[in-house]
């Protein structure tokens, strides 16, 4: 808790009340903090889904992670999609098509709600049948809070890219198992799959980011797929091991 930045400090006081000021709420610290998002936050705590948080883990184009306590004292991964910068057209077209969403809005709180509950959607039925990734604990408007991947002082694990890898040989293989149980039984395309959204923590590796991920049958997923299996040759190429795509592909879906 040593390095609050300025903005997680005005949050994590926030937090403590417990509650909302009425002026102080429009934007605090950053452009994350709008009043929505702050009073997400706010009831998340109420509920005892978050306790503190601090240190920001990362800064994506559209949502910001951060680290998180709940009220049991346990490391949390808090998602926060930022509202303001949100790429709405390419989320409109990948939730249109997906017969589990039946949302025609172009309202884009509404959108990026539908988009948070999406990656929690995902992430549970990848969890269901198999496949590592972070245990999805609650999505709330653009906010979403899943299991911490890291270690027990709450250093987050690296990603696949930055990670040092002994046995790429291993790791692959264990990829592949997960796509393929992701593909075949989950009966969902990741969308976005490479080094950037694969955490390796034991020298395993933990799928993320799984919010643009697609049902089988939508009009999006032949491509998304072809486009993961390509991103993960040239990723495992840079790490010695030479696999075609179409030998990655018929593993997957078991040709
Ligand atoms: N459950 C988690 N545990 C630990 N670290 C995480 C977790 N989820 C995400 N991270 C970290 O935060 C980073 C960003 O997360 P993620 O890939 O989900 O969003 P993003 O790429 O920023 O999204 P976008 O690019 O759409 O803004 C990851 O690269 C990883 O370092
Ligand atoms: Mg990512």
């Amino acid at each position: 808790m040593s390095k609050i930045s300025k903005a997680d400090d005005d949050l994590q006081r926030m937090l403590s009340e417990k509650r909302i000021k009425g002026d102080e709420d429009r934007r605090v610290g950053s452009e994350v903090f709008d009043k929505i998002t702050l009073e997400t936050l706010y009831k998340l705590a109420k509920q005892g889904y978050l306790q503190i948080l601090n240190g920001a883990i990362s800064t994506g184009k559209e949502a910001n992670v951060f680290k998180g306590i709940d009220d049991h004292g346990t490391f949390v991964a808090v998602k926060i999609y930022r509202v303001t910068t949100s790429d709405f057209k390419k989320m409109q077209d990948y939730i249109q098509g997906d017969p589990r969403f039946n949302v025609r809005t172009n309202n884009k709180r509404q959108v990026i709600n539908t988009w948070v509950n999406k990656e929690y959607r995902n992430l549970k039925r990848a969890r269901e049948f198999g496949v590592k990734v972070p245990r999805p604990i609650i999505a709330k408007n653009n906010v979403l809070i899943m299991e911490f991947i890291g270690d027990e002082d709450g250093n987050p694990a690296p990603l696949m890219k930055n990670a040092e890898v002994s046995n790429p040989k291993l790791l692959l293989d264990n990829i592949i198992k997960y796509l393929k149980l992701l593909y075949k039984d989950a009966k969902l395309v990741h969308g976005d799959l490479s080094g950037f959204n694969i955490l390796i923590k034991d020298d395993e590796p933990v799928i993320i980011d799984i919010s643009q991920g697609v049902v089988v049958d939508h009009p999006l997923a032949e491509e998304l797929l072809n486009r993961d299996i390509g991103n993960l040759s040239k990723d495992f190429r840079k790490l010695g091991i030479v696999i075609s795509e179409d030998e990655i592909k018929s593993k997957i879906m078991d040709l």
